[in-house]
């Protein structure tokens, strides 16, 4: 037989020749299920390529005070020979303050003649700055022996010419932070930044910044304006943070630890970030955490996204994949203590120590913390063995706060099937799983919550990613095909969201050029921002979220691709409108008819779509709206919606009744 008979024979077999592309679909408005949960859609973000310095926290200057294993990375000195000396224009020494913890370096130059010596950064990949937009340059100095009176900054761009520039006069021998508004004449994406003196002799120098004013909410150590507009355009119900295996460390001693991140900003203790030299094939060795935006900044970051906040907390084991060291249990006392303390810092009164600092960076109101994460992506007994003391602990002083569990690393397999035993003996309230999957996978698995434990811990899909290549494969991409398949099984998720409370894709955000991981939700790089094809579909399923679950069925069963269709509906209270999400992954066009009673051809329908006849079509800096929304006329008529599905599209209809 030919294949292109036995092909057509079993479309016949299948029933879609017969059908002639066509579906009719089941649906009673009136027989609500159970309400959805507004943090059904949400964001996890992690620190991994570049997603705070360098990303989201929009210091323009690497380095910025001299902390980094090499102190001197990110700055150069011209002229001068290795290790900053140069009789001939100056010599530059790091110094340490003596301190045990907190900023520990700073750096000594004694200029032999005026201009003589140049400090130069090169910021993060390039300075990205836009003209006329104002930049606030701050340094804190002191003057020594000589007669240094005044500090140069200028910006150059790529040729070295100036493109702004500001002075300050040194006046003090103590230390001391000078402030100037630079505004730059041009817009560079990879501009330095010169720092040369007036004068001869020795001064001290620490803590620069090149920090835009224009921040989110205009804060002085705000986030990034164009990164937060693109996540809050996705309205999430909630924020993970800060990770991730960021959390665990690759070892104990260089786990996160909330502690050291808030405070003031100068003197939170930089950390070597553990994605720096994880990949061969994307090192970063230039990739440090400055905590400049740290626990306090992303609580309030949570706050101004209306999303709930879900700090997770290490749990006394580094990264499994790495390391694994295990705190013994006996030595657990100080971890569990950082987790008690956090809820205090979160939601404590002013009067209690951890919530008079919140109060005093800014926030007496409590950040209403009510999930905490313990451990991101464990598996074995001996996270069961460390959850419990946490469990214990918690739930005796902080009863109400919700616990977040792991299932490990894959959606199935031993340590799946033994992370879930065990959960379900402690009765755990919400279980993290991840997927960094094929797109195969994700279509083939779209009915994997039809079948859970209605009476189990609630799901906390909290980290997937469909892989277009397979996973940590630097050729993965952010396309179409991916997209279309996250999509397919989200409708699997929102079918279930009884029982899959919170979602989120992963990772959040990359550096075009600093990132270790791909595929990412948002790509930027140091002016521009676009939101991928993956972020589109998760853009509309959020900002489409129902109130209350309505079975949609086609022959009696939920759509999980029969005939290429995926589906899922929701009733909106509020707006008294049915939202249908139809994903079809066929590969020739597909009529669907949906009876409603009483729908007529006044009935409004608003039908959102996002489709792309090329399955490798990305979103990029140069057509970031190749996968875009777009508004389609569908037809009502008296009783039945009537849509012809394009191949390859997601479909989002909204039915006023
Ligand atoms: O998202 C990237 C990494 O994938 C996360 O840090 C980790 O939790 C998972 O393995």
């Amino acid at each position: 037989m030919q294949p292109s008979t036995r092909y057509l024979l079993a479309l016949v077999l299948t029933g879609q020749l017969l059908s002639g592309q066509q579906m009719e679909l089941q649906l009673d408005p009136q027989v609500k299920g159970p309400e959805i949960p507004e943090t059904l859609y949400g964001i996890f973000y992690e620190d991994i390529n570049f997603a705070a310095d360098g990303g989201l926290y929009p210091e323009r200057l690497k380095n910025r005070s001299f902390e980094f294993l090499m102190p001197k990375a990110g700055w150069e000195e011209p002229g001068t020979f290795r290790y900053g000396f140069n009789p001939n224009s100056g010599v530059s020494r790091l110094l340490k303050y003596g301190k045990d913890a907190g900023n520990q370096n700073f750096l000594r130059v004694e200029i032999a003649q005026d201009t003589g010596y140049r400090l130069i950064n090169e910021g993060f990949r390039g300075i990205g700055v836009r003209k006329g937009e104002a930049y606030r340059f701050s340094v804190h100095a002191a003057r020594g022996n000589g007669n240094v009176s005044q500090l140069i900054a200028t910006l150059r761009d790529t040729l070295g010419a100036s493109v702004g520039q500001v002075t300050l006069n040194l006046d003090s021998p103590q230390w001391k932070r000078y402030e100037a508004t630079l505004t730059p004449l041009a817009t560079v994406a990879k501009a330095k930044l010169e720092v040369t003196f007036k004068g001869a002799g020795e001064v001290d120098l620490d803590l620069f910044s090149l920090y835009p004013v224009a921040t989110w909410n205009n804060r002085p150590n705000g986030l990034r304006k164009d990164l937060v507009q693109l996540l809050a355009d996705m309205k999430p119900g909630f924020l993970r943070f800060p990770g991730g295996c960021i959390v665990e460390g690759r070892t104990l001693a260089r786990r996160y630890q909330w502690k050291k991140t808030v405070g003031p900003v100068e003197e939170r203790e930089l950390l070597i970030n553990r994605w720096n030299m994880e990949f061969a094939h994307r090192p970063t060795p230039d990739y440090f955490q400055s905590f400049g935006l740290g626990f306090y900044e992303y609580f309030q970051l949570a706050e101004d996204l209306g999303a709930t906040p879900m700090p997770i907390v290490g749990c006394g084991m580094a990264c499994q994949f790495n390391t694994a060291e295990l705190v013994p249990l006996d030595q657990l006392g100080p971890y569990v203590q950082d987790a008690l303390d956090l809820i205090e810092f979160a939601n404590g009164s002013t009067e209690t120590p951890w919530g008079r600092l919140r109060a005093e960076m800014g926030h007496p109101e409590p950040f209403n913390m009510t999930y905490l994460g313990i451990g991101n992506e464990q598996w074995g007994p001996e996270y069961f063995e460390r959850y419990d003391v946490f469990a214990k602990a918690l739930a005796e002083r902080y009863p109400e706060i919700i616990l977040v569990s792991t299932s490990g690393p894959f959606p199935n397999g031993d340590f799946y099937d033994y992370g879930w035993k065990e959960l379900k003996k402690r009765n755990a309230a919400l279980v993290d799983e991840h997927f960094y999957q094929s797109p195969e996978w994700f279509l083939e698995n779209a009915d994997r919550y039809d079948s859970y434990d209605r009476n189990g811990p609630k799901v906390f899909a909290g980290e997937y990613a469909a892989q277009s290549i397979g996973t940590t494969s630097p050729e993965n991409r952010n396309n179409w095909r991916c997209a279309v398949s996250e999509a397919a099984f989200m409708t699997g998720m929102e079918r279930n969201a009884d029982v899959v409370v919170m979602t989120s894709y992963a990772p959040l955000l990359a550096h075009a050029e600093g990132w270790q991981w791909t595929p990412d939700l948002i790509w930027f790089n140091n002016l521009e921002s676009y939101g991928s094809a993956n972020y589109q579909v998760q853009k509309l399923f959020a900002n489409n979220r129902g109130t209350h679950l309505l079975p949609l069925k086609w022959e009696g069963a939920p759509l999980t691709g029969q005939q290429g269709l995926y589906g899922a509906a929701s009733w909106h209270e509020p707006q008294s409108q049915v939202i249908l999400k139809l994903v079809h992954t066929g590969t020739t066009a597909l009529k669907v008819t949906l009876p409603i009673a009483g729908i007529t051809s006044a009935t409004p329908v608003e039908w959102t779509r996002l489709h792309s006849s090329n399955p490798q079509t990305v979103n990029s800096f140069e057509n970031p709206k190749a996968i875009w929304p777009t508004s389609v006329t569908a037809a009502a008529t008296d009783g039945a919606l009537k849509v012809t599905l394009e191949p390859a599209s997601v479909n989002v209809i909204r039915i006023t009744l």
